[in-house]
């Protein structure tokens, strides 16, 4: 409504493009009449920069964070408006494994900067969404001598309450470096599957022949989020990772192909790829293809 948000979402698209992932800017519809936001002294929301943002516009990414000022220490009503209109993506689980991060302004130093995520997660939850925190990767979220924002559970600025401060430069680097950590995240969750899975656009034959080159041991602890270096075989380029991915499959390389590696994974009723734990003596057989998945994800059982 005021700006401030606005100001940090450049920086956050700053950082995500910069982590050589691709990004869309939206803003979410006004829901304020002129009339009302006039004598609030705002307005620059009906006139948005970047589109405005549809239920649709996420089923094709990866990955989402969403910048919104507090409101009695939770989302304005027009974000939670928005996600009220999510009904069908939550009936056809087409949020199911989408990342999740949030940014916010609040006007005081204890006004939001932590209830604003924090009464966002049921909305997440209910979506299946995985929520990644900011967390105190950054020694700006630690910073005790200045009042500021960031928080781990994302990066924020002090407003005041009447709106006159302006996001901190450190306020705006933290934004980036939170761009660009999400980023960074979920182009390595979603490579990782990829590269375990075959699972690229179309999930051709070769796409699982290439699945089956993948290098086993990836030293999650020395490499933490990062991505590791593009094999050959390796058809998901990082700068597709963070939205649908269209790689194309390399031009006849099938060598390697079985009958079972060219079936398409199974897909649930929403048409999401889903993964199904092998059994008996066909688990014993099949090749380990999930060594980075697994690893990069702390080594759960994510199968
Ligand atoms: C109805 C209303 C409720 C608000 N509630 C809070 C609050 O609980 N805590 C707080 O620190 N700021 C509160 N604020 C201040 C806003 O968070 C502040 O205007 C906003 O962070 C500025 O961001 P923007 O420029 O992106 O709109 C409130 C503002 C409005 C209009």
């Amino acid at each position: 409504m005021y700006g401030h948000v606005a100001t940090l979402a450049e920086s956050v698209i700053k950082g995500v493009e910069a982590s050589g992932a691709i990004v869309k800017p939206y803003q979410i519809q006004e829901t304020l009449s002129e009339e009302v936001l006039t004598k609030m002294h705002g307005g620059a929301s009906l006139k948005p920069k970047y589109p405005l943002l549809t239920p649709d516009d996420l089923k094709e990414v990866d990955g989402v964070l969403f910048g919104c000022p507090t409101r009695y220490g939770r989302v304005a009503a027009q974000l939670s408006a928005f996600f009220d209109h999510t009904g069908g993506l939550w009936f056809t689980g087409g949020l199911v494994g989408k990342f999740v991060g949030m940014f916010t302004s609040a006007a005081g130093p204890h006004g939001g900067h932590e209830s604003t995520a924090l009464t966002s997660m049921p909305f997440f939850a209910h979506q299946g969404m995985v929520f990644v925190p900011l967390g105190y990767t950054h020694p700006y979220v630690s910073e005790l001598n200045t009042v500021h924002g960031g928080a781990p559970w994302g990066a924020s600025t002090v407003a005041a309450s009447d709106g006159s401060r302006q996001p901190l430069p450190e306020e705006l680097e933290l934004a980036e470096f939170q761009g660009k950590s999400f980023a960074t995240f979920v182009s390595t969750f979603v490579r990782g599957k990829h590269l375990a899975t075959g699972e690229v656009a179309g999930t051709t034959p070769v796409a699982a022949a290439a699945a089956k080159e993948v290098p086993q041991q990836v030293d999650s602890q020395k490499d933490g989020y990062s991505v590791p270096p593009a094999t050959a075989t390796d058809t998901a380029g990082t700068a597709a990772t963070t939205t649908t991915d269209k790689a194309p499959a390399p031009a006849g390389d099938t060598t390697g192909t079985t009958a079972a590696d060219s079936a398409p994974p199974p897909t649930s009723a929403a048409g999401a790829p889903t993964t199904s734990p092998a059994t008996g003596a066909a688990a014993a057989q099949q090749p380990k293809k999930r060594g980075f998945f697994a690893r990069c994800c702390g080594g759960g059982n994510i199968d």
